[in-house]
């Protein structure tokens, strides 16, 4: 689960416990932006494809994911390039949904409607597709078997170019539906499965299950910082739901959390700096978007966020990344309250947030292999999170590539 508002390596760090499951699922979210991993000098952007791929053989795109067949046509077909037998070690839920050519454009509408109250959406039409799903008028992946498959779609498109005040008119030029229909017939090539069936038939089998969140929990549709959000959930019980997994079949549950906080996108964010620190930290921890190159906002780490975090998603071991960023940096701080609030407020824009200040450590994390060796100065950091938030920081990720990661 990421912690703040995304970004906060899971893919990483999903790449490096692969090994570890049998399987990894993907339950929620869709291109709306790239997982990055890093391994044996190459570099790779995952969107909607589980980051379980390179190590793993068994990999799940659940049914709470919404899926853009052209994009994951190009996502999975650079990636057979290099060599991996994806419909192999890939299948994907008849119940995951489709995004349309027509979602795309209606999330730019929307987005364009709101004017100064823009939410900075990633324009791939991931709303629109939620919408149509809770509205029960979505296209779902095993929709693309059925023979009236090109009426629904048709029904679809009308709906929404009406939406869009154009009737009867073309989506955009002729390619793109071809192009969309075309990728479609790609899609078809993988395996569709009940992936409620084959989930809980693995753990039945006391076979293990790695479910790999999208965003962050402070980009949750329910508990985050909203409107600005995205249109699902993000947090732990998303996995019950993306995946059809009953609540008490979850077992550790991994919250990720970047040393410092990023956001994309418009909305409140209380420890935020626009200063030289937050530009050191865009630039040494390369805080721009992997897929669409936008800058994100960088800030100091939010703990009463991070608690918040913790407490909704159940969080029972922590994952900290990118403490490497910091490594010269003469002081460090750490927001651990807001001016007269208990927790994370209704008006979160409106937060004032103490700070505690910490020593850099001034040292170069990735020369550290084990947790002991590390400098004391960030172990007082990584300390003072363990103890405020009551959970075990127990993988510490030193860098981007998959090797540098200490595991306590
Ligand atoms: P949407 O998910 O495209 O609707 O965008 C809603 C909000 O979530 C915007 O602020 C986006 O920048 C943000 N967002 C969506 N996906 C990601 C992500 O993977 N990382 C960071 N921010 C994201």
């Amino acid at each position: 689960m990421g912690l703040q508002w995304g970004d906060e390596g899971k893919g990483k760090v999903v790449d490096v416990l692969t090994p570890r499951y049998d399987a990894v699922a993907r339950f929620q979210g869709g291109p709306n932006a790239g997982h990055t991993l890093e391994f044996d000098g190459g570099k790779y952007i995952l969107r909607s494809i589980p980051s379980g791929v390179f190590q793993g053989h068994c990999n799940v795109i659940g049914n709470g994911v919404v899926i853009d067949p052209v994009l994951f046509r190009a996502e999975a077909e650079e990636l057979e390039r290099g060599g991996l037998d994806l419909k192999k070690r890939l299948q994907i839920s008849r119940k995951a949904h489709l995004i349309m050519p027509t979602h795309r454009l209606l999330d730019a509408a929307q987005e364009a409607a709101k004017g100064d109250s823009k939410v900075g959406t990633t324009g791939k039409g991931i709303g629109p597709a939620y919408t149509d799903k809770t509205a029960r008028a979505g296209l779902r992946v095993g929709d693309t078997e059925r023979a009236d498959f090109r009426a629904s779609y048709e029904k679809a498109r009308q709906r929404h170019l009406a939406m869009l005040g154009r009737p009867g008119a073309q989506v955009g030029p002729v390619e793109v539906e071809k192009e969309w229909f075309e990728a479609v017939e790609y899609l078809k090539q993988y395996t569709f499965i009940d992936s409620e069936y084959a989930i809980n038939g693995l753990l039945d089998a006391e076979k293990s299950v790695l479910a790999e969140g999208a965003q962050g929990t402070l980009l949750d549709v329910d508990f985050g910082s909203y409107p600005f959000v995205t249109s699902s959930n993000t947090v732990c019980a998303g996995a019950c739901t993306g995946l059809g997994v009953a609540p008490r079949r979850i077992g550790e549950v991994f919250g990720i959390f970047k040393a410092y906080c990023t956001r994309v996108g418009a909305g409140p964010f209380p420890t935020e700096l626009f200063d030289e620190t937050a530009q050191k930290m865009r630039e040494i921890g390369r805080e721009f978007g992997s897929v669409t190159g936008r800058e994100r906002r960088c800030g100091w780490l939010d703990l009463v966020a991070l608690k918040y975090a913790i407490m909704l998603n159940g969080v029972t071991q922590l994952i900290m990344m990118k403490g490497d960023v910091m490594n010269d940096f003469e002081t460090v701080k750490i927001c651990t309250s807001y001016e007269g609030s208990d927790g994370v407020p209704y008006d979160l824009g409106a937060s004032k947030p103490i700070y505690k200040e910490f020593e850099g450590w001034r040292a170069d994390l990735r020369a550290h292999a084990t947790y002991e060796s590390l400098p004391v100065q960030f172990k007082k950091y990584v300390e003072f999170i363990e103890h405020e938030t009551g959970v075990p920081i127990r993988i510490i990720s030193t860098g981007p590539d998959r090797a540098q990661t200490i595991i306590r």
